[in-house]
């Protein structure tokens, strides 16, 4: 697969960076407004982020074979209130078409929660695909799960893909199963103690449920209920601390989050336990998006010849 240049918007700590380099990506750009996710996001790549997306004048922006975002999902609501590109004005989605108008990159992968493809009855997310069709992308978009890329996580996300030209022979990849808790989990007898739930936790949920999994994540969801896999439900930045406990003991440490969200070991983690965590959740799961731009890369011949990057380590 040639060499390729893409920009990273609401770059958060790179789950797309990682896996686009992977495909032989070259990051010219990135932007991401947390203070916290820029520092990781630098201390690993040597990107220093732009910040505010809505700040930026596209003109600015390095020409680029690919744009990728994985936008934050609070403005739904006001994308599903009227029609069309218009309409999408005001919400940071507008800002990703705002760029794609001006810059016209042959390809995009956008990533969102699942449930904007069910928002207001669909028309949200018609809405979004009207615009980037009306600014000449055939646009194409599917919910995929980490769970069938190799993740023990399971994570359903939004995935639209578009084509500036070409992208005929595109499809969404199927995936090739989950992967294994054991892989991701750290050995409890080297996990600090501090990711320890307190015995009062632990024997409340022991309490209420028994797993036949081992390792298994606990889950309680919002009315208290306690169910266990063998994997892990979906990770949240804002969600409570003992959302999920292994083996209904412990928390994950930010490195299974990262291993979780299929962010290599040699991911540098410099910020906080409570930042890592945030941030992790955020993320897009990395082998998702590398199973994604390997089809959305074979179905664009335009791209990869825009210059030679073989010569790059
Ligand atoms: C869903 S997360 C994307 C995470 C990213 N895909 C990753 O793999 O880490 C959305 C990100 O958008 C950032 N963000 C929100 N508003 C922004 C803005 N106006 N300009 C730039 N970044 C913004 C948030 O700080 C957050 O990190």
């Amino acid at each position: 697969m040639g060499g390729f240049t893409y920009i990273d918007l609401f770059a958060g700590i790179g789950g797309f960076h990682q896996a686009a380099d992977r495909l032989g990506g070259r990051c010219v750009f990135a932007s991401e407004i947390d203070p916290e996710a820029k520092r990781a996001y630098e201390a690993n790549y040597g990107i220093a982020p732009h910040g505010d997306i809505r700040e930026i004048d596209a003109r600015d922006i390095p020409d680029h074979d690919a744009l990728f975002a994985g936008f934050p999902c609070q403005p739904f609501s006001i994308i599903g209130s009227g029609r069309g590109f218009g309409d999408a004005r005001g919400t940071l989605f507008f800002e990703i078409a705002r760029i794609l108008e001006a810059k016209r990159p042959p390809m995009f992968v956008l990533e969102n929660v699942k449930r904007l493809s069910g928002h207001d009855g669909g028309r949200t997310l018609g809405r979004i695909l009207d615009t980037l069709e009306g600014i000449g992308y055939r646009t194409e978009w599917k919910i995929l799960n980490a769970l069938d890329f190799g993740l023990p996580q399971k994570r359903e996300r939004t995935i639209i893909v578009g084509f500036l030209g070409g992208g005929e022979g595109f499809s969404f990849p199927h995936g090739s199963g989950p992967g294994r808790l054991e892989d991701v989990l750290e050995p409890d007898d080297g996990v600090d103690a501090r990711f320890f739930a307190s015995e009062r936790i632990a024997r409340s949920r022991a309490e209420r449920h028994s797993s036949p999994y081992s390792p298994g994540i606990w889950h309680e969801n919002k009315s208290g209920n306690v169910s266990s896999y063998p994997y892990s439900c979906a990770l949240r930045a804002g969600a409570s601390y003992n959302y999920l406990l292994v083996d209904g003991k412990r928390r994950l440490t930010p490195r299974e989050m990262l291993r979780l969200q299929g962010f290599p070991d040699s991911f540098e983690i410099v910020c906080g336990d409570s930042q890592t965590r945030r941030q992790a959740g955020n993320a897009v799961p990395v082998n998702v998006i590398e199973a994604v731009l390997r089809e959305a890369l074979s179905a664009s011949p335009a791209i990869g010849h825009t210059e030679d990057l073989s010569r790059i380590a």
